[in-house]
């Protein structure tokens, strides 16, 4: 696989490992319990991006931008480039929710991006890397596994059609097995956990990457001022 068809992440040894970066034009699931890097590791990504000069967006469901773009934007490797990426807050009353439908999924995406999205869920302009941190907010609003994994499989449908090369973030309960419905949907799936390795480390796994040959162990990370370091 050429250059063309991955989105690197800026990581040299991640990006070896992932034949090269995220697939482009795909979707790559990011889950993991919480403190372990996701947001970090998305913005990672996007700022690489932006550094290249790609139109990057990132969209929170759950922290207002201001106060997202206040914390990460200190870190040395998003401090140059924060402004060149899209920040949205996507927010929804539950009372507006119900019953929800991916139409109605459609309209919270153009409503809280208006520049990105139509109403009916058209990208008005070229996006080349996309990001939703995180996926959990929708699934706690929805609160119905099956409605859930419907809305889902159409949102990562409808960004694969157009073309849009995506980033979804999932927060991991501790006790929760049933996490990653959505890793069925995706191209490659990155899993982020504490982990006992003769003493605790921050580690990931690459549970699928398709089309690449890649390690299937535990990968030890770091998290520094550039960011996610192997
Ligand atoms: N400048 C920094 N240097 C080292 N570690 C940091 C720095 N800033 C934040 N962290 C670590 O990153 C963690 C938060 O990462 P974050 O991406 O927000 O996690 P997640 O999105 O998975 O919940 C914090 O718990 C903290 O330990
Ligand atoms: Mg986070």
């Amino acid at each position: 696989m050429g250059e063309i068809g991955v989105a690197p992440i800026g990581e040299r040894i991640l990006d070896e490992y992932l034949g090269g970066g995220l697939p482009r034009g795909g979707t790559t699931l990011l889950v993991g319990t919480t403190g372990t890097g996701k947001s970090i590791l998305s913005l990672q990504w996007l700022a690489e991006g932006a550094r290249r000069g790609e139109t990057c967006v990132y969209v929170s469901t759950t922290v207002p931008v201001e106060r997202i773009k206040s914390y990460y934007g200190r870190m040395a490797f998003l401090r140059d480039v924060a402004d060149d990426i899209r920040w949205y807050h996507m927010s929804a009353d539950p009372k507006e929710l119900i019953p929800f439908t991916f139409e109605k999924q459609i309209k919270f995406f153009s409503h809280s991006m208006p520049d990105i999205v139509a109403e009916d869920g058209e990208f008005l302009m070229k996006v080349d890397r996309f990001v939703l941190d995180s996926i959990t907010t929708i699934e706690k609003l929805i609160s119905d596994p099956a409605l859930y994994r419907f809305i889902i499989y159409r949102i990562i449908k409808h960004l694969y059609g157009n073309g849009i090369t995506t980033l979804l973030v999932e927060e991991k309960d501790m006790a929760d097995m049933s996490w990653g419905e959505t890793r069925n949907f995706v191209e490659a799936v990155l899993y982020m956990e504490r982990v006992d390795l003769g003493g605790y480390t921050r580690a990931m796994k690459i549970l699928k990457r398709y089309g690449v040959d890649h390690p299937i162990d535990w990968i030890p990370y770091t998290i520094t001022e550039n960011g996610i370091k192997l």
